[in-house]
């Protein structure tokens, strides 16, 4: 069922969590009482005027009774730029919430959470809505770049960090501490978030253990609704050329893990 609302929210909390990161709560209970893990919001960034594109944002957790959204985001751009600038009490059009998310964890084998960046946003949902305990693991190019770890901690997950420069964790890529998980859980579950190429690995990998997952991608949007195909990425298909376009705002973002044609 289709829920989505347009609402100016009030920004409630706004603050750096770690280097580039920043978090921001907003009064949006319309939106807070149906979003569901893996959906996003797509903002309206006052100041840089209506005819800009709206940026997509994952909701990192949502409070029902307090009627709060939260996201997290990393300032990358002209967009993420300003929207850091922002106040407590500023209003946010806001849009959402939007997309098809993740499943349910399942019950019969472990669950794998993995979230690479900005992405452990939308894992750290995920988390805190299972009704089970996930691994997690969270991937990132340095210490600066791993965020919500002692979070995911709290909700009693464990934890297991890699990054690029070995400035935290285990030095490599996610995939070694994948591959380590794999010796313990031949069966398990996994769901991730993060930069398409650690999403292109993970995909692969699910295939090569005779996993199952679910992925979240990343695209540039402009309607976020479905109108434009902005947004499309190939998944399988059952035709000529093996493929059919998706549109990842509608479609997605969360996908099977299997259904996405890498190239
Ligand atoms: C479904 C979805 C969920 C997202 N969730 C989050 C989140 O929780 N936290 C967060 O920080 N970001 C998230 N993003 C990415 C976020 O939308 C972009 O970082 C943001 O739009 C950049 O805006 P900007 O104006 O600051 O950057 P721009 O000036 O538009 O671009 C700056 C740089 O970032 C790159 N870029 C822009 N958009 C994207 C994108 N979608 N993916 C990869 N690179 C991009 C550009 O190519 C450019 O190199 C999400 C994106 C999608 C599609
Ligand atoms: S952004 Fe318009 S169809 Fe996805």
């Amino acid at each position: 069922m289709n829920h989505k609302v347009q609402i100016d929210a009030v920004i409630r909390i706004h603050e750096q969590i770690r280097g580039a990161y920043r978090q921001m709560y907003l009064e949006a209970p319309s939106i807070a009482q149906v979003a569901e893990p893996g959906q996003f919001v797509h903002l309206q960034l006052p100041g840089l005027g209506e005819r800009v594109l709206r940026r997509p944002f994952s909701i990192c957790a949502a409070d029902a009774g307090r009627g709060l959204l939260r996201i997290v985001y990393k300032v990358v751009g002209v967009g993420t730029e300003h929207l850091q600038t922002l106040q407590p009490g500023q209003h946010l059009n806001i849009l959402g919430p939007l997309g098809r998310g993740f499943s349910p964890l399942p019950r019969d084998r472990r669950s794998i959470l993995v979230g690479g960046g900005y992405g452990c946003a939308a894992m750290y949902f995920v988390a805190q809505r299972a009704g089970v305990l996930p691994l997690v693991l969270l991937g990132a190019r340095g210490q600066e770049d791993v965020i919500l770890a002692e979070e995911f901690q709290a909700l009693g997950c464990e934890v297991r960090i890699a990054t690029d420069d070995g400035t935290l964790g285990q030095k490599g890529r996610v995939t070694v501490l994948l591959e380590q998980a794999a010796q313990e859980f031949p069966q398990a579950w996994l769901a991730a978030c993060g930069p398409l190429p650690m999403l292109k690995a993970l995909s692969q990998f699910v295939a090569q253990q005779h996993w199952d997952g679910e992925l979240s991608l990343d695209s540039a949007m402009c309607c976020g609704m479905g109108a434009c195909f902005a947004c499309v990425i190939k998944r399988k298909a059952d035709n000529e050329q093996g493929w059919s376009y998706a549109r990842v705002c509608h479609d997605g973002p969360v996908f099977k893990a299997g259904d996405i044609y890498w190239e």
